[in-house]
């Protein structure tokens, strides 16, 4: 993608298709919830927060906003599978709705980590929400809300990094293999 953005190879999703996409994903969750005053939406630090801010100010339900942290691939892109929690929700999450913001779901170790810990907590509900999912062999994991289906690629923009780099394009691009090998 020239010179401004050398480890790019292509943009995968446009700035426009996005907000078009969380405005649908919003009128949905908006609809599901209907009769809830007590959403509980919980957002995967550091992924996530870019579609949790776009998508909660789209929301026409009562709802309050909560972060997770967890381990993640530190500086690669390979996967151990290995999850760990660096820093948890401030409240218990018993007998409340809860509906978990994630930015991709790749082998799926994350998603089916977070779903049985959360789980484990007695919520009243519990849904999932996920900007992406890449086209591979992984995990089978619930996912209530999908934003988009992508090719088994490294992806970056919109809240996505790689080492860091890269978080804050307002698009989803493809890295150049390039860039990561080796990693
Ligand atoms: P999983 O556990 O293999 O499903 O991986 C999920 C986590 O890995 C996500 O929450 C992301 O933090 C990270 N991840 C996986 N694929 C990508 C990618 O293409 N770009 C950026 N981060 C990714
Ligand atoms: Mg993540």
């Amino acid at each position: 993608m020239g010179d401004i953005y050398p480890d790019l190879a292509r943009v995968l999703i446009s700035e426009e298709k996005l907000q078009e996409r969380v405005v649908e994903l919003a009128d949905q969750i908006t609809r599901d919830y209907s009769d809830s005053d007590d959403l509980y939406m919980i957002g995967i630090l550091k992924g996530a927060f870019i579609f949790l801010a776009d998508l909660a100010r789209k929301l026409e339900v009562p709802h309050i906003v909560d972060f997770m942290a967890l381990s993640s691939y530190g500086q690669t892109t390979t996967t151990t599978g290995a999850v760990r929690i660096l820093m948890d929700l401030r409240e218990p999450i018993e007998d409340r709705n809860i509906l978990l913001i994630e930015d991709i779901v790749d082998s799926g170790h994350t998603l089916s980590y977070l779903y049985k810990t959360l789980l484990g907590r007695r919520p009243a509900t519990l849904r999932t929400c996920v900007l992406l999912q890449k086209e591979r062999d992984a995990l089978d994991v619930p996912i209530d809300y999908l934003g988009f289906s992508i090719p088994d690629v490294w992806v970056v923009g919109y809240g996505l990094d790689f080492a860091d780099k890269h978080r804050t394009l307002p698009f989803i691009a493809e890295l150049k293999p390039e860039a990561y090998e080796g990693t």
